[in-house]
């Protein structure tokens, strides 16, 4: 039987109410196959800071440094309350962006995912949506102007200023882009590559990269894509696209779009990729204006489990069934009340609620290889 470690960080505001919901899905996954789960549960974030001084401590890291995989939950706090930690222990810079740094997760990959049976939870026209949308967003996570030398001071005309140098090496910008280019491969051969090669000489080099690489790849057709035009282009004719693939901070504004154009961030999982260990989160924020309320959709929390199994442990088939299983409660006529809007017809559940019944799905479909 296999067994693997699995460190599950909850973190803030609506974290601990997702996680809930993924660690029942990982309960049944073990009990509908030869597999065990050691899960265990570390303080990251904002709250593991007000009860232990670091937002990331020492022991934490012990229990991440031994899982096969981490699974997190969104930190971060509301404006007020953030103020009153130190800028750098605030848990995206004293976390959240060392936990990527400490596994060089490079590799961010955050679908957007709309099938056409739940098209209506989209604020898009339905001529828009089309057959659905079916998006992989490829985002460069440890690199850029999130981790590039930064300065403050006073100048010499007696000014404030700050300085954040976005740094890419061609190693770098070589590894992620041949992740785009092979889940492309793997997908409808269509790679977009989002740049912004007019200003930025950070995407001069980036595209010059993006010629060298693409003969080995030659059923993938690139498309260029500025990042500005990009954004408008989701909103507009999201069907175009396939596999993006960008940089770390183009990444993280063009896939909370990408939330945006599903309905809800709360429809955002991701897998944080890297060479040896690998992370796997919603997309979007600890929501702190809806946080303890049992409202929130763990949707991204439980997609991000399929991600592991799959990603991670080989469990491709069980994996599809995580999806199918949430599917389904949409296909039931249920959903959490981000997705309610526009009157959509739609019976309004709870989180514990919605992960009940993926649960109660997952559990009658049949057990992968049997
Ligand atoms: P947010 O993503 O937390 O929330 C934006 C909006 O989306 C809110 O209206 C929220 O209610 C809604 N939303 C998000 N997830 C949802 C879900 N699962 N179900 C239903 N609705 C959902 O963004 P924000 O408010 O700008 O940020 C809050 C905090 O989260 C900040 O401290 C930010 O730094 C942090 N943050 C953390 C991560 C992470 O841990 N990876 C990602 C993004 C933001
Ligand atoms: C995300 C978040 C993080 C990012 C923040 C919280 C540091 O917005 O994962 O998209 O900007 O990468
Ligand atoms: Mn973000």
């Amino acid at each position: 039987m296999k067994t693997y470690k699995i460190a599950i960080l909850a973190g803030d505001g609506i974290g601990p109410e997702i996680m809930r919901e993924a660690i029942k899905v990982f309960k049944l996954v073990e009990e509908r196959n030869a597999v065990r789960f050691e899960l265990l549960e570390a303080a990251f974030g904002g709250q593991a800071y007000f009860e232990t001084g670091h937002p990331f401590p020492e022991e934490t890291k012990a229990i991440c440094d031994a899982a096969d995989a981490i699974i997190k939950g969104p930190i971060g706090l509301s404006h007020e309350e953030s103020q009153k930690i130190p800028v750098d222990m605030q848990p995206e810079r004293g976390a959240l962006l060392p936990l990527r740094a400490r596994f060089n997760t490079y590799a961010n990959f955050r679908p957007v995912y709309l099938p056409k049976a739940i098209a209506s939870f989209s604020p898009l026209k339905p001529e828009i949506v089309g057959e659905g949308i079916d998006i992989i967003m490829v985002r460069e996570l440890v690199g850029g102007l999130y981790f590039g030398h930064k300065e403050t001071g006073v100048n010499e005309q007696g000014q404030r200023y700050v300085k954040e140098v976005l740094e890419y090496d061609e190693g770098q910008i070589r590894q992620i882009l041949h992740e785009g280019f092979k889940l492309a491969n793997r997908r409808k051969k269509v790679l977009h590559n989002i740049h912004k090669s007019n200003v930025l000489k950070s995407s001069v080099l980036w595209n010059e990269i993006v010629a060298e690489l693409a003969p080995q790849y030659p059923d993938v057709k690139v498309v260029h894509m500025l990042v500005d035009a990009a954004a408008t282009h989701l909103c507009l004719n999201p069907t175009q696209f396939d596999v993006m693939v960008m940089e770390n901070m183009f990444g993280d504004i063009l896939s909370d779009q990408g939330g945006g154009i599903l309905g809800s961030l709360g429809l955002m999982p991701s897998a944080c990729m890297g060479a040896e260990k690998a992370y796997y989160e919603p997309s979007h924020g600890s929501a702190p204006d809806i946080a303890g309320k049992n409202i929130a959709n763990p949707y991204s929390m439980i997609g991000s489990v399929a991600m592991m199994l799959e990603m991670s442990f080989g469990m491709e088939e069980e994996a599809k069934n995580v999806w199918a299983a949430m599917q389904g409660v949409f296909a039931d006529g249920y959903s959490t009340p981000d997705l309610s809007r526009g009157g959509a017809d739609v019976q309004l559940i709870s989180t514990d609620a919605f992960g009940d019944k993926v649960v109660e799905k997952l559990r009658a479909m049949p057990v992968p290889g049997n």
